[in-house]
């Protein structure tokens, strides 16, 4: 039989109140932030994320899913969407409309990485980019859009890690020093990290092997080296955050595993989802946009894994979700008055009610023991003497109190129930 394909899963019915519940607190705190929702393709050319995210990093160069489709296009499924959002944002010409736009997502992305709790090869993000702005308020901005939809979720056992990046030119000055340093060393380093050394030096900062973090911890770092300004503009994102009241602490090995970065770069992380700990990650982009071919302009954001969110909720026991019930559940005692069951439950869902009846030709014990699994509030009877005299029989689940209404007052039946 045919499963699922690896590292994919499906959603099913029971999980989805809790998706329901995670994507209207997302939308909610997004929206009193004042961020538009925009949505892209879920493919797009390879190229573009070939010069967005950058050559030499695992999900460009190990990670993405590419084929030739059959106009010989090389077509990449989303591993990411800042570099949709911003090819979109060039595209329509956006900061012509406004000079700052603040955009939010929610979508499937896809990475071929080995899966394994809270890594999977299709997953979820949501996110915001906000474009066109190089103000620090941004970069403490989303760090607190992102806290916030986290402790609306209930989530306790969080960190927020907090770095920056530099721009390109103090981080150039600061790479030949740490190659410097590292120049005696890389016998010692993984094979993973001997090959970071020419081709993306800090990424070795990421290794979780002892021996690279062994010849890494007494490493120069970053931090110490970037420019006066990402230094203001870093210690101001600091200030904002201790007002807002937002717990972090600076990480100064913390990079990222996407080229764009500029400035300030952070994580959350938690303590309760195992080794994929990072819930969320974001920061600066400054050159991004025109590195796409765009008008030069400053942008920053971040994206959260949504299976990572929920296997933390449910790690921290966070979402008492009260279970799915209906509002009224029709029972049949005659099988002749199936047709008028029918119609009634349709009046019912016109009136926008959630009804549901039986399609089983099942026996009036089976119906009730049917609706009290689906935690119906109430029934209607329809049938027996009682319809015979023109009368439904509404019983309150709950309180098993039952009322007989007239064939027309089948508004009031709505109302009751309604209330
Ligand atoms: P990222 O760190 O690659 O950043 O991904 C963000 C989040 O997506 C991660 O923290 C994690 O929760 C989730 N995630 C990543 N890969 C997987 C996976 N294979 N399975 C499950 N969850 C995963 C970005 O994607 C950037 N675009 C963020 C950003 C936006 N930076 C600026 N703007």
């Amino acid at each position: 039989m045919i499963k699922a394909v690896t590292g994919t899963k499906d959603i099913l019915p029971a999980e989805i109140p809790g998706w329901k519940y995670l994507e209207s607190v997302v939308e909610r705190i997004f929206r009193s932030f004042n961020y538009k929702e925009i949505r892209t393709p879920v493919f797009e050319e390879t190229g573009l994320f070939a010069r967005g995210i950058g050559e030499e990093t695992d999900i460009v160069g190990k990670e993405m899913y590419t084929f030739i489709d059959r106009s010989e296009t090389s077509i990449t499924l989303k591993p990411e969407m800042t570099a949709s959002v911003v090819r979109a944002y060039i595209e329509h010409s956006l900061g012509k409309q406004q000079q700052l736009n603040k955009l939010y997502y929610l979508s499937p992305m896809f990475r071929q990485e080995r899966p394994q709790a809270g890594r999977q090869r299709q997953f979820h993000q949501f996110g915001c980019e906000a474009l066109g702005s190089a103000s620090p308020l941004l970069d403490a901005e989303i760090i607190i859009v992102a806290f916030s939809i986290l402790k609306e979720l209930g989530l306790k056992d969080i960190k927020v890690k907090l770095n920056s990046l530099g721009v390109p030119s103090s981080r150039e000055n600061y790479k030949k020093i740490l190659r410097e340093f590292l120049k005696g060393s890389v016998k010692k380093l993984s094979e993973d990290s001997r090959k970071r050394y020419d081709a993306n030096i800090l990424r070795i900062f990421d290794s979780k092997i002892e021996c690279d973090q062994e010849v890494m911890k007494d490493a120069p770092l970053l931090l110490d080296f970037i420019d006066e300004e990402s230094k203001n503009d870093f210690e101001l994102v600091k200030t904002l955050l201790t007002q807002s009241g937002i717990p972090f602490e600076v990480d100064p090995r913390l990079v990222r595993g996407l080229d764009y970065y500029t400035k300030t770069t952070f994580e959350i992380v938690s303590g309760k989802v195992g080794a994929q700990s990072a819930l969320c990650g974001g920061g600066r982009y400054d050159l991004l946009i025109e590195q796409l071919g765009g008008v030069p302009a400053p942008g920053v954001g971040f994206a959260a894994g949504m299976e990572r969110i929920l296997l933390a909720c449910e790690n921290e026991r966070t979402l008492n979700l009260p279970p799915e019930s209906i509002d009224i559940y029709i029972i049949k005692l005659d099988k002749e008055l199936t047709a008028a069951a029918f119609q009634t439950v349709l009046e019912l869902r016109k009136s926008r009610l959630t009804a549901e009846l039986d399609y089983l030709d099942r026996s009036v014990k089976a119906q009730m023991r049917e609706a009290n699994k689906l935690n119906a509030r109430f029934v209607l009877f329809v049938g027996g003497d009682e319809y015979k005299s023109g009368k439904l029989n509404l019983k309150n689940m709950s309180t098993g109190e039952q009322r007989l209404f007239g064939m027309n007052d089948f508004q009031q039946i709505v109302q009751l129930i309604k209330m």
